[in-house]
């Protein structure tokens, strides 16, 4: 059973932190390249309405503009303070639960989500309510974080210390770094989800690629966490930081899943 102590957000990863936005500034540079190619792909009818689920910063919900020239996009956030500032043409930003609040079934020929259901304890449930907003004939594209390239990671001080990171985020958060992402393929199966595909990415880790600007973000702000967990150095985490912020440590990223999925056109 997932157990968690507080949500995303009420102090782990607030959008009122200081680094907050160039944590995910630094995040969409990595992955929006693969979400984009995702999103890409040919749809099989015309795509009139988009959902960006948390998202965050805004960078794929104005993307999906470029991409679909005559949709109406709506990008949902807990959090809308990175958001405020943006007003476009055809964009809806909504307050918006994914947890709670709904949208009439059928709602968007595609929905994208991306590093939002691994944070949730209901991620389950959750994947469920979305596939009902989904259009018959809709895709569904989903991109979540996996931790196995960590484990896989040469270095022994930055595998302690990011493995790590995500534990203080599973006993906090109830976060599912290591089983969630590969399973939902599974996942999109038993909700009756067809045309599956999975692509997997690894970025590299050093002091100047992005995604190692987005690693050293998020292991100092859970660092003292970090710190006290057992089995964790005195000097790991200081160590790892410091060799974040210098030319010479190349390593794995954090690896993403990112499925994508056809909701049956006839569908009930
Ligand atoms: C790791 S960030 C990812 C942001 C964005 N999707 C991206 O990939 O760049 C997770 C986002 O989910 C939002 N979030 C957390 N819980 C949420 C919920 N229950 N409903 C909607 N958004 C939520 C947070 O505010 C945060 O912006």
């Amino acid at each position: 059973m997932t157990t968690r102590t507080e949500r995303y957000g009420d102090h782990i990863f607030s959008h009122t932190r200081a680094d907050e936005r160039a944590r995910l500034t630094a995040l969409a540079e990595v992955l929006d390249p693969i979400s984009l190619d995702a999103l890409a792909a040919p749809a099989s009818g015309p795509v009139r309405r988009c959902l960006e689920l948390a998202a965050g910063t805004g960078s794929v919900a104005r993307r999906m503009l470029d991409l679909f020239p005559t949709a109406h996009v709506t990008a949902t956030e807990v959090d809308l303070r990175f958001l405020d500032a943006i007003c476009e043409d055809r964009l809806e930003i909504l307050h918006h639960d994914v947890t709670a609040d709904g949208f009439p079934d059928g709602s968007f020929d595609v929905i994208h989500a991306r590093y939002l259901l691994h944070h949730l304890p209901t991620r389950e449930e959750t994947f469920g309510r979305i596939v009902r907003w989904l259009a018959p004939g809709g895709r569904l594209i989903i991109e979540e974080p996996a931790l196995f390239s960590l484990e896989a990671a040469r270095d022994e001080t930055y595998r302690r210390v990011s493995l790590g990171a995500l534990r203080v985020l599973a006993e906090r958060l109830g976060t599912d770094c290591t089983h969630w992402g590969l399973d939902l393929p599974r996942t999109a199966t038993a909700k009756g989800l067809t045309d599956i595909t999975l692509r997997t990415t690894v970025p590299t880790v050093t002091h100047d690629s992005p995604m190692g600007r987005f690693w050293r973000l998020t292991l100092a702000h859970l660092a003292p966490e970090i710190e006290r967990l057992p089995g964790v150095l005195p000097d790991d985490t200081p160590t790892v930081l410091d060799r974040l912020a210098r030319p010479g440590l190349v390593e794995m990223g954090m690896a993403t899943v990112t499925l994508t999925a056809a909701k049956p056109a006839r569908a009930s």
